[in-house]
């Protein structure tokens, strides 16, 4: 049932080319126009959308965070990401014309459930991006965009991940499509389209060129804290990263945008401290990534030990690197697709390393549906 793997994570860490590319499957008619057949709220309500609000918890959070960069480039439309448990008792301000996104892998979170109900009381259009059919949550939504990641088992997400991340991009492009908000991005949601389908070719690649990861982990078992920089949306790969060290290493760990550091994460780099960089591509607008080579360089002149996540070709970080892990090129906005595979390897190898139960680590479930 592992397929030849050790544990549940490692079978569905390699299953991630099939989750991105089943998940984009059958989603454009022979125009090359995107359809949305689980999407029952009228085009009219979505063209009248002034504002979306993610709601969802973890990794599933992690994954909306990603998508708010993506989705208001596109959809030039409002987008707030909240933790569902946060959004259920405040006051938020909510209409008609606001689009609640729930993601959830197992569609039966509590919290995510509730955020969505009481979204739904507000008189919020709900949409759910869940990969268990006829789970609780897209049943009580009024619309559904199904992630095909199928079934994950174990406790740590990972192919849900890359999957919420495709999905939310496909809901993203449509509404784009929809309002004709992209033309100013100087591009077209099937141009992105065709972007996304190489992707899953990428993964299949990077997950071949895993060794020397699988290796630090193994002499990082001991390690009392690693910490993870990212910027734009490599800031939830850091801290999705993160997550996943804490959950199956049990060891302490915190994401941070790499803008933030002087605003005081910096004080805690000393002699030896490992720090995984997610560097954007050196395409990147906005001198991004200069900026981030330039923060790898202020911590690695502080004595921390640096572990870079960086494009092929990308030669800058190499003088302020300890160890540099290569990912394909890809556009901007593709990249955690990418750059998030390494951290889950990274996690799944230290855990080994320590002995730890890989797919059912302490005090987790896989579904908490509680609240
Ligand atoms: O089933 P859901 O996607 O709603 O679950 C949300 C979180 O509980 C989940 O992502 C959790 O953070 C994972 N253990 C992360 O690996």
């Amino acid at each position: 049932e592992k397929g030849g793997y050790a544990t549940f994570m490692e079978k569905e860490i390699h299953e991630q080319p099939h989750a991105v590319a089943d998940t984009l499957l059958g989603r454009t008619d022979a125009d090359g126009n995107l359809t949305l057949d689980e999407l029952h709220v009228s085009e009219d309500e979505l063209r009248a959308v002034t504002k979306i609000v993610i709601v969802a918890c973890g990794t599933a959070a992690y994954a909306g965070t990603v998508a708010k960069y993506a989705l208001e480039r596109w959809t030039r439309i409002p987008v707030e990401v909240e933790l569902a448990h946060e959004f259920r008792y405040r006051d938020p301000v909510i209409d008609e014309h606001t689009l609640v996104v729930s993601i959830s892998q197992s569609g039966e979170t509590m919290d995510t459930l509730m955020a969505v109900r009481h979204a739904k009381e507000l008189g919020a259009r709900t949409v759910s991006i869940c990969n268990t059919h006829g789970s609780t949550i897209p049943r009580e939504s009024d619309a559904v965009l199904y992630t095909h990641a199928g079934p994950e088992i174990a406790v740590a997400s990972t192919k849900a991940f890359l999957a919420q991340i495709t999905a939310s991009y496909i809901l993203g492009l449509y509404l784009a499509s929809l309002r004709g908000s992209m033309a100013a991005s100087g591009t077209d949601p099937a141009e992105v389209m065709a972007e996304l389908r190489e992707v899953p070719a990428k993964i299949e690649k990077l997950l071949g060129s895993m060794d020397r990861v699988k290796e630090i982990a193994y002499y990082m078992a001991d390690s009392r804290s690693v910490l993870f920089l990212g910027r734009h949306v490599g800031y939830p790969v850091a801290m999705e990263g993160a997550l996943k060290l804490k959950e199956l290493a049990y060891i302490h760990a915190e994401g941070f945008a790499a803008g933030e550091l002087k605003h005081g994460p910096i004080a805690l780099i000393e002699p030896g401290q490992p720090v995984f960089v997610i560097v954007p591509s050196p395409d990147s607008e906005h001198g991004l990534h200069g900026k981030v080579v330039s923060n790898i360089q202020e911590i690695r002149a502080r004595g921390a030990r640096t572990l870079v996540i960086a494009e092929e070709g990308d030669e800058d970080v190499v003088p302020f690197a300890d160890v540099v892990i290569r990912v394909p090129r890809t556009p901007a906005l593709l990249a955690p697709l990418l750059t998030v595979v390494p951290l889950q390897i990274f996690a799944l190898q230290l855990s080994t390393a320590k002995g730890l139960d890989v797919d059912q680590p302490r005090n987790l479930a896989k579904s908490v549906t509680v609240e």
